[in-house]
């Protein structure tokens, strides 16, 4: 029998550490959670998605009153920014959740879904994607997706 231990770096930023276009991209992420459409679960999340050329998409969670048919912001803002620059690698993508009249404390992290998702287009244009995930008091930054779910099914596991 043998072990294997996964490690996920995960670097702890104050808002005032982090760059200014990192700082532009919280902010976007913060400003979408305002839009979201989340009457059932009354937690709004906001995610901000810069490309290699610069654009930035965001996007926010848009629930629906058959549960599932709803959709998370992280693969709002990504599909959208696929769907509009289907050949531009996604550099960084930001996100931010408000309940209870307040931005959360600790940084949210996306769902497993999500983590699917964003991994494939990390994979599809095989440049990292940071992760920035937002929260009052620090906010995480991770290198790439692969480093959020190890243990991945990715295309090549279809060989
Ligand atoms: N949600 C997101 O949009 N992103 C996350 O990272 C976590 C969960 C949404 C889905 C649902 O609308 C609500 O938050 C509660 O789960």
């Amino acid at each position: 029998m043998k072990n294997k231990t996964i490690e996920t770096k995960v670097t702890i930023y104050s808002f005032e550490e982090l760059d200014a276009a990192k700082q532009n991209l919280i902010n976007k992420a913060k400003e979408q959670v305002v839009k979201a459409y989340a009457p059932y679960s009354g937690f709004h999340v906001g995610a901000a998605i810069e490309l290699e050329n610069a654009e930035i998409f965001a996007g926010n969670n848009q629930e629906n009153s058959a549960y599932p048919s709803g959709l998370c912001a992280e693969r709002v803002a990504m599909f959208y920014a696929n769907a509009q620059y289907p050949d531009v690698p996604v550099k960084t993508i930001a996100i931010a959740a408000y309940t209870n009249g307040k931005f959360l404390e600790q940084p949210v992290t996306p769902c497993g879904s999500c983590r699917q998702v964003l991994l494939e287009t990390e994979m599809r244009f095989e440049t990292d994607i940071n992760i920035l995930l937002y929260g009052t008091n620090e906010i995480y930054l991770i290198e790439n997706v692969r480093q959020l779910l190890p243990l991945c099914f990715e295309k090549s596991s279809l060989k």
